[in-house]
């Protein structure tokens, strides 16, 4: 399914030592691998989707970092390019709200029709003071458009703490909760990303399936049938050799932001200033966005030239669309951004650059799941290799701290 050369990009001598880093994953107990088969939410979700089809014109998702970017990728990998600006789509327009520019909350509502809406508010914690303060404008508004908030408001978020579960018990608005020990970035095959991508008609048992189909190899204790931790072990071994970031190039456009997804879940999960023994040791790989072949004109004199810090991932999707030819000439935009990867690899090598090639046949459901679940697990390996905590935040924490101190002063 997802096959990548394995070539002289070094595994560090670690694959003897699988036995031991899983049982240090293990112990950490984070959910990320296991909630796939929690067969409950799965059904709620889709009584929900089912209960809910044709009734709403757009859904609109408030959320950030982890509560937003899993769907922003599904969207636009799963679904049509132009969804939202087809006019025969019968599907709902989505619309993921991860920032707070004005900008963009008001010309948002120039689109929407707050009577034909529904607002999916996603937070884990439920304190995020970006995502409470876009909640309380769409509920002032939709309280200004006499509106039901248990038709127009669904809650993703903490079974118990934060501020969407008062409304949500009180006022009876529908809510999925977010297992304690599945953090935002990890969250992307819980209800988070379930919920919009049911929504939007995208098959989240595929999407499962082919993330159990990987959670087998991460689980695996033969190396060679372990992509994760084949991945994890490259990373590692070239940033002890001075390559401490990581461009992530997929060669095609419906993977791009699956390219933003992985920038937060490494970055988030691996910059870390202690180590599972206090010691300061401000490790980190640096995550880079790319995207084939557009990217070769902005960044691509940089890496054959520039510093030789980086190691490349680039992703390759054998079966793009239908064969699209070039008018008079022999000559396809497959086989030609084909082409042009290949000279990619050819010159990042020449140039004694590392990189690998992940290959995945096609883009799909299955396929998604599985590439979700290769790097969540490949980064929780990573972790254990860096001696770090892959699963805490505590420099997001700090800046939402100091955020909520400053508007108590308010
Ligand atoms: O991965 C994380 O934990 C963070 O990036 C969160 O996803 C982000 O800060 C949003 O937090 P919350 O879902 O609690 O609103």
């Amino acid at each position: 399914m997802i096959q990548f050369d394995l070539k002289n990009l070094g595994t560090d001598n670690l694959n003897g030592d699988i036995d031991k880093y899983l049982k240090a994953v293990k112990s950490r107990e984070q959910g990320f691998y296991e909630i796939i088969d929690d067969k409950k939410t799965i059904s709620d979700v889709k009584s929900f989707a089912k209960k809910v089809r044709g009734k709403y014109s757009d859904i609109v998702v408030l959320g950030i970092g982890g509560s937003a970017l899993g769907i922003i990728c599904l969207q636009q990998s799963l679904k049509h390019l132009f969804e939202n600006e087809l006019k025969k789509s019968k599907i709902p327009k989505l619309h993921v709200l991860d920032n707070i520019d004005p900008n963009l909350i008001t010309e948002l509502e120039d689109v929407i029709d707050y009577k034909k809406t529904l607002f999916i508010v996603i937070s884990k914690s439920g304190c995020t003071p970006e995502t409470v303060a876009q909640y309380f404008y769409f509920r002032a508004k939709a309280n200004t458009h006499k509106l039901d908030p248990k038709k127009h408001f669904v809650f993703i978020t903490d079974p118990k703490e934060g501020f969407l579960r008062q409304p949500a018990n009180e006022e009876k608005i529908p809510s999925f909760a977010i297992p304690e020990n599945v953090g935002g970035r990890f969250s992307v095959l819980t209800a988070v990303g379930l919920l919009p991508a049911a929504l939007i008609g995208i098959n989240i048992d595929k999407l499962l399936t082919g993330a159990r189909v990987m959670r087998d190899q991460f689980l695996n204790k033969n190396f060679k049938k372990n992509l994760p931790f084949q991945l994890a072990s490259i990373q590692y071994a070239q940033y002890k050799k001075g390559k401490t970031m990581n461009v992530l190039m997929p060669y095609a456009q419906k993977l791009s932001r699956f390219a933003d997804w992985y920038r937060q879940l490494l970055a988030e999960s691996i910059g870390k200033k202690f180590d599972n023994n206090g010691k300061v040791v401000n490790v980190g790989i640096t995550p880079i966005n790319a995207l084939g072949v557009t990217d070769q004109h902005s960044q691509l004199q940089l890496y054959n030239e520039g510093p030789n810090d980086k190691l490349f991932i680039l992703m390759e999707v054998e079966k793009l669309a239908p064969e699209l030819k070039i008018p008079n000439q022999k000559l396809s935009f497959n086989k030609l951004l084909k082409i042009e990867q290949a000279a990619t690899t050819q010159a990042l090598t020449k140039n004694n650059r590392p990189n690998l090639t992940m290959k995945i046949y096609t883009i799909n459901e299955e396929n998604l799941g599985a590439l979700f679940m290769l790097f969540e697990s490949a980064t929780a390996f990573l972790g254990e290799f860096f001696n770090i905590n892959a699963f805490d935040q505590p420099g997001v924490e700090l800046s939402k701290e100091l955020t909520k101190k400053t508007l108590s002063r308010l």
